[in-house]
């Protein structure tokens, strides 16, 4: 065997985050979508957070307290224990209320809705509710005519004025035969929902933040493209980590096929001419713009419309021209308050070409990776970047694409600047 032993990959230490560290009271009340609640907590539990469950009376018509407490790992709390003198002191709505980092009440029913709206205290969960003061996120899950009752779509609209976090219901069939709007979102939606609401920090609230990523096609028959192997993982992981904090995200998304892209406005685009009408025509109402997208620097200068045959000769010229720089275009129409952050993958001269990239677009921040380094860049679940600044900054991390998203934000934020 000749040439050099290949080096294993760096291991990143996966640490404990907010998001896998959370104390969740989930709250179950009477709605059909509770035959799913068992889902949910194993989603929950799987996760690394801890779950206490708080089964309404009613509820436990719909599921049953064993299989909801076997998925837990611990006992449930049901109305029976509410007014019950066997905890002594330890009162079960107020200790929940206090241990709770964030409560979820999934599904919600239309009664529980009105009640919370009301301030109603007869139900464990309803006083639980009263007395937290962690964020609470409400899934309501009913038929369609129920939901679209002006009673409820008022108990909505005031939960939401009072800080309430809301997750709009999915249209789709209804259990009750029924087809429209209704039904309980899946547990990968809840999920992402849960750690929107309990994301300790929230810079971003009201912020419109918009997003590149993954490549772009530049087709040269119907058949065939240039492309690059980005798979959009990097930009996704900016536009999650932003949403949490609390920004309306719109993503603009190349081809790839990444699901889980629930919360944002993705707007998909094919070529590189197709994303920069997508940013320039949404660039003007956005606060915070990342370049995360590997877009194609050129495309074919011709398309044929039939598929290129072979022909006698053993080589294909084909001609390219230059894409519009949707960066440079945006670095030079960026107003005050506006934000820009680029990316640059690069394969050598990394902090040359990053730095010279900042200069030449008019960018605030670039973040850089070296393509070539192992565990880091295409295709990969971890990265490793430095982030320089327009001010000369400089920082470096690494880790998986969410933890290194988190850190991106953190500097731009102004939170990992030395003090
Ligand atoms: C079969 C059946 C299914 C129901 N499904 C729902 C539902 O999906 N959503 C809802 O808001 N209410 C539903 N209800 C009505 C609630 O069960 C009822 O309002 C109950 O009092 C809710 O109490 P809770 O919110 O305290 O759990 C359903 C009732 C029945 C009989």
């Amino acid at each position: 065997m000749s040439g050099r032993a290949k080096q294993p990959p760096p291991q990143f230490l996966q640490m404990p985050t907010w998001k896998n560290n959370l104390k969740i009271v989930l709250g179950i009340t009477g709605g059909i979508a509770a035959y799913k609640a068992p889902e949910l907590v194993r989603a929950f539990v799987k996760t690394g957070c801890e779950v206490e469950v708080v089964l309404t009376e009613d509820g436990e018509r719909f599921v049953s307290p064993m299989a909801l407490s076997t998925l837990a790992g611990r006992r449930i709390w049901r109305q029976r224990d509410f007014l019950s003198d066997e905890y002594g002191w330890r009162i079960p709505h107020i200790s929940l209320a206090d241990w709770a980092d964030v409560v979820v009440v999934a599904p919600c029913t239309a009664e529980t809705l009105a009640n919370t709206v009301q301030g109603r205290g007869k139900e464990l969960l309803g006083s639980l509710l009263l007395a937290t003061r962690a964020p609470v996120l409400f899934c309501p899950a009913m038929n369609v005519n129920m939901l679209a009752n002006t009673a409820t779509s008022e108990n909505i609209r005031i939960l939401k004025s009072r800080g309430y976090a809301i997750v709009d219901p999915d249209s789709g069939d209804l259990a009750c035969g029924y087809e429209g709007k209704g039904r309980l979102p899946s547990p990968v939606v809840l999920l992402e929902e849960m750690w929107r609401a309990a994301c300790p920090k929230k810079e971003l609230q009201g912020k419109h933040v918009l997003v590149t990523a993954g490549p772009t096609w530049e087709y040269l028959d119907p058949v065939r493209f240039l492309s690059n192997p980005s798979t959009g993982k990097m930009g996704v992981a900016m536009a999650r980590a932003a949403w949490y904090r609390g920004a309306s995200v719109t993503l603009v998304l190349g081809p790839v096929s990444l699901t889980n892209l629930s919360g944002f406005e993705v707007v998909r685009v094919v070529s590189a001419e197709e994303m920069k009408e997508a940013v320039l025509s949404r660039f003007g109402e956005m606060e915070y713009i990342v370049k995360a997208a590997a877009v194609g620097d050129y495309r074919p200068a011709f398309y044929t419309e039939e598929k290129i045959k072979r022909s006698g000769s053993d080589t294909l010229r084909i001609d390219l021209i230059q894409n519009t720089d949707i960066a440079a275009t945006l670095g030079e129409r960026k107003k005050i308050g506006q934000v820009l952050i680029g990316f640059a993958a690069e394969s050598h001269d990394l902090l040359k070409n990053a730095s010279e990239k900042i200069r030449k677009k008019n960018l605030d921040f670039v973040v850089a990776n070296d393509i070539t380094a192992p565990a880091a860049g295409f295709g990969a679940d971890t990265n490793a970047v430095r982030i320089l600044g327009a001010d000369g900054s400089s920082m470096e991390y690494a880790g998986t694409k969410e933890d290194v998203a988190e850190e991106i934000w953190n500097t731009v934020l102004g939170e990992n600047r030395p003090s």
